[in-house]
């Protein structure tokens, strides 16, 4: 059966999960709303020749008939965004799909929100990311001693992070390869907002936020988002490297992120058959 999708946030995620599904490269998916908080993205869309309710409020958005009848929301907009709204969305019965897992890193909150899912019974889905492997971190958490991730990006693509008002490093100095950051996935997220959903995903995913070490590294030779992941114990190691193409509309953004998405709207939209963990 069908199902009624709405998307939060149009930035470089939104529109491409909104572009695939209209493409009909979603089976069993119709994006009916998209909720942006910000009034000029939501106008440019004004002219176009969409099928979807349009909103800029999310109380509005949350009140619609067309809320009542919806049944995934995917979020893709910011770490607030799931503060400010994922209890209310759970509440109200929607399976949910979380980009912005860096929410996540307040382990409080994420079990309240647990708590309410089992309550509700939906679902709370994170996408694998920009990343790979989560599947398998997963399968292995037990017999897990260490997990790190090395982020290595251009310093472009770090630009906006609250690290840098603290640091007396200097984006716009960085004239070689550089190490930001090195420590747990907590600290990781609050310096990092934009750029290490990843370190939260893989916390999870593994051994828990405080003992998964993250690196990060400004390098402004490179031209991707370069993701390596080192898991060691007693099954043996996982080592896991991912290099990005940072998405044109956003370059703290990685494309795959935006393909991932699209992936598991796929899998939650046609669940007979599930490749992979
Ligand atoms: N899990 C991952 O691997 C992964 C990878 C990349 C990005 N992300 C995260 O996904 C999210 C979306 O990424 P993007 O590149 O599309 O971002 P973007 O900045 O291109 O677009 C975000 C959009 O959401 C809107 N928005 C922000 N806060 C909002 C709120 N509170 N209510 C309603 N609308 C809001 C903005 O106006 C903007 O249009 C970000 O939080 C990003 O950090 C996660």
């Amino acid at each position: 059966m069908e199902k009624k999708v709405a998307v939060i946030g149009y930035g470089s995620i939104g529109k491409e999960i909104i572009a695939a599904t209209e493409k009909g490269e979603i089976p069993n998916a119709k994006i009916v709303a998209l909720f942006d908080k910000e009034a000029r993205v939501i106008h440019s869309l004004d002219n176009d020749d969409i099928e979807f309710h349009l909103f800029t409020n999310f109380d509005e958005f949350y009140n619609s008939p067309i809320y009542s009848d919806l049944d995934v929301i995917i979020e893709c907009a910011s770490k607030d965004a799931v503060r400010d709204y994922g209890k209310k969305i759970i509440e109200s019965r929607k399976d949910v799909i979380i980009l912005s897992v860096g929410a996540f890193s307040d382990k409080q909150y994420l079990t309240e929100l647990q708590n309410l899912s089992n309550l509700n019974k939906t679902r709370i889905l994170i996408p694998t990311g920009a990343i790979a492997g989560l599947d398998s971190i997963r399968s292995v958490k037990k017999y897990l001693d260490s997990l790190t991730i090395t982020t290595t990006k251009h310093p472009k693509s770090l630009v906006g992070a609250p690290y840098f008002k603290s640091s007396k490093i200097k984006l716009d100095e960085i004239s070689e390869k550089t190490v930001l950051y090195e420590g747990n996935a907590i600290t990781a997220i609050e310096y990092f907002p934009a750029n290490v959903n990843v370190a939260v995903s893989i916390a999870l995913a593994g051994i828990g936020l405080e003992k998964t070490q993250v690196r990060i590294i400004a390098d402004p030779m490179i031209s991707v988002n370069k993701h390596e992941i080192l898991g060691k114990g007693s099954f043996g190691e996982i080592l896991i490297i991912v290099q990005n193409i940072p998405s044109p509309a956003n370059p703290r953004t990685s494309y795959l992120a935006s393909l991932s998405a699209i992936e598991c709207l796929r899998s939650l939209c046609n669940e007979n058959f599930r490749i992979g963990t």
